[in-house]
């Protein structure tokens, strides 16, 4: 018999990870916010009112106010599905629009706690130790980016400074999890913040890469010294294209620092989206291969959640997208780059951060085919986003992290408008499996 291909051996593990994910007949009813997000997803323009809607409900002063712009923006959608013609005939009374008003504040915080774990590391405690107990590590994201002054910028540094302290008691006395805390390079630690530059300055601008580093640089390096002290994982998140030059050379030129040799374990992003990603790629990896640092380099591996940004601003610079703009090129994109950081260990450790069970099959696939083992392999979800995947993977004892966002509404705005658009993107792979698409369509090569 012929030997099996690596697309065989992609389905099979395709297959088992799909497995372990709860039956359709086992999930709790649908809730409010899943229905509008489901709605949304069929009509364009219901979803351009979705957004507007849920752009507008951290501004919104009273129940009233919130009924009347919701209604507003419904007024311009052509064909309502009846839930909404029944909205719409609530708004004509005073206390119709209050219950309605209430009705759809609670359905947009329902949907942000879905992706929000709490508004403190510390509020979180229970979730993000539950998530260890069965069988998940985290990465907790403090909401907030793009700030506009440096107070704003000395004020989120220091909610990671304390994020940092809190996270090491959060993970303090819980049951050892051998996989989530070791592989063959060495320890990992439990407690990991990622952050974001553009909150870190308020000068990152594309125009001027230099100056938003040098300003970002002592608020960062003072952060990796805290993650060093508190033998916490620091990983630097990567934005939109613009700022992604600064963003790297930032990371690798601090990283570079001799203070830093021996610690903290640290990383960041690499977007397969973007078309130039693979020089971008041996960069890093060659980075990585050169400096001596005593724990790899993480690189997390993601396709990118600024595609929409990125295409409308390149269409109205008159420039051509920085981004893929077919998803398939992407999504190959992300294998190659997968395997070229696998290849790449053990100066870097590579995560590999989709929903897309054909990705992840691929990377766990490739992994074992190099002959590596199962722990040398970290897999990144999102939060809301990646649950069923994160049980599924937990359960093959991978070593799977979950991001966590932890801060306000109003911090999280930007942030949740990003998931929704993942959510409802008709292209998304989380859309056509929830449209019941078969599985070896969903595992078949990009
Ligand atoms: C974002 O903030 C997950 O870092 C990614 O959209």
């Amino acid at each position: 018999m012929a030997a099996p291909t690596i697309d065989d051996e992609i389905l099979a593990v395709g297959r088992d990870v799909a497995g372990r994910f709860p039956s359709a007949a086992r999930r709790p009813l649908k809730a409010l916010d899943d229905k509008a997000m489901d709605l949304a997803s069929q009509d364009d323009q219901l979803r351009a009112a979705l957004f507007r809607f849920v752009d507008v409900v951290p501004a919104c002063r009273s129940l009233d106010d919130l009924a009347r712009h919701l209604t507003g923006f419904l007024e311009e959608v052509p064909d309502r599905p009846p839930p909404l013609e029944v909205a719409m005939k609530m708004s004509s009374t005073k206390a119709g629009r209050t219950a309605l008003g209430a009705a759809s504040a609670a359905g947009v915080r329902h949907m942000a706690h879905r992706f929000i774990v709490g508004e403190t590391p510390r509020e979180a405690t229970k979730i993000l130790q539950e998530l260890w107990r069965t069988g998940a590590a985290t990465s907790v994201d403090l909401l907030g980016e793009a700030t506009v002054t440096s107070a704003e910028a000395d004020r989120y540094a220091q909610r990671c400074a304390e994020a940092l302290d809190q996270l090491a008691g959060v993970y303090e006395d819980l049951p050892p999890k051998p996989q989530l805390e070791r592989d063959s390079m060495g320890r990992l630690p439990r407690a990991n913040l990622s952050v974001k530059v553009s909150a870190l300055t308020p000068l990152l601008r594309p125009d001027a890469p230099e100056i938003g580093k040098r300003d970002a640089a002592p608020r960062l390096r003072e952060l990796l010294h805290r993650a060093k002290q508190r033998g916490a994982h620091l990983h630097i998140d990567m934005e939109s294209f613009d700022s992604r030059e600064a963003v790297t050379d930032l990371v690798l030129e601090l990283l570079s620092e001799p203070e830093f040799q021996d610690g903290p374990s640290a990383g960041l992003v690499l977007q397969a989206y973007l078309r130039d990603s693979p020089p971008l790629c041996d960069r890093i990896t060659a980075w990585a291969a050169q400096t001596n640092r005593a724990s790899p380099l993480t690189v997390r591996l993601v396709k990118g959640a600024y595609w929409d940004h990125e295409v409308v601003e390149a269409r109205q610079h008159g420039w051509d997208a920085p981004v893929f703009e077919i998803k398939a090129d992407s999504d190959r994109n992300f294998e190659d780059l997968t395997v070229r950081l696998l290849e790449a260990r053990p100066s870097v450790r590579p995560a590999i951060a989709s929903h897309n069970l054909r990705s992840v099959a691929h990377a766990i696939a490739q992994n074992r085919r190099l002959g590596a083992p199962d722990e040398d392999l970290e897999l990144q979800v999102l939060r809301g986003l990646g649950d069923d995947l994160e049980h599924a993977l937990a359960g093959l004892g991978m070593r799977v992290r979950t991001y966590c966002p932890v801060g306000d509404l109003v911090a999280g705005m930007a942030y949740l408008v990003r998931r929704l658009l993942e959510n409802t993107s008709n292209e998304s792979f989380l859309h056509e499996q929830a449209r019941g698409v078969p599985l070896a369509t969903l595992l078949a090569a990009p």
